[in-house]
């Protein structure tokens, strides 16, 4: 059985596996091999102890997990947005599920736990920046209408990369867009 729900501290080691292993897998030849190498469950761990354990310091920020039994499968993060001049409110800013439970709905239902979220804390429009390059990605955000907006150029690993953004206008549309059962994934 799998669910979402808030993280707590004690998920920071199964989060940071999720995070080093879609990131060496996503990221292959869109982001730097050698920085890609870099990428250490165990510094993740540490990084992510680091944020859930000051995450209540700020009550717009929240990380949601996808877990089956006890163990991490998927996360998300959300909170207000970084950037003052986005047409958004909140901001997704990562969204990670594993390979082999990938197509089965959890990603959706990470995206409506965010945007739960986002109108508990009085925020009414969701935005996200995917890597260009990221197809995968960027057809997920489609499949649930977020709208392209925008477009930049920044560094990731000590690469310059193109990002483009899309946005929910509507936090609430995207709320209802994903709302469906988790079903056995297609790995
Ligand atoms: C993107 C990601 C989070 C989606 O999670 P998921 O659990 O597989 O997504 P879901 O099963 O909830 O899919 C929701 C919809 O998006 C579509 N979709 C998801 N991934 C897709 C892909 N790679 N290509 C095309 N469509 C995709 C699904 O077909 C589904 O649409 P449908 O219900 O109309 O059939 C996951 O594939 C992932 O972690 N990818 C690698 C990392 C990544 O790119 N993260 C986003 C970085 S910004």
């Amino acid at each position: 059985m799998i669910h979402i729900r808030a993280a707590e501290p004690s998920d920071a080691a199964g989060i940071a596996r999720v995070h080093c292993v879609t990131w060496k897998e996503a990221y292959r030849g869109i982001l730097d091999d050698a920085y890609l190498e870099t990428l250490s469950q165990k510094r993740l761990t540490t990084r992510w102890r680091t944020a859930l354990d000051h995450r209540s310091e700020d009550l717009d920020e929240q990380v949601f997990v996808a877990v089956q039994g006890k163990t991490v499968i998927g996360f998300l993060t959300v909170g207000a947005s970084r950037e003052a001049f986005a047409p958004w409110d909140s901001e997704i800013g990562m969204i990670y599920v594993l390979k082999e439970h990938r197509g089965a709905g959890i990603g959706r239902v990470l995206m409506k736990a965010a945007a739960d979220h986002s109108i508990r804390r009085g925020m009414f429009s969701c935005g996200l920046w995917v890597l260009r390059d990221n197809g995968g990605g960027r057809d997920f955000y489609e499949a649930l209408r977020g709208e392209p907006t925008g477009r930049k150029t920044d560094s990731v690993g000590g690469k310059l990369v193109q990002l483009v953004a899309y946005w929910w206008n509507d936090v609430a549309a995207l709320a209802d867009r994903s709302t469906t059962p988790i079903l056995p994934g297609r790995g």
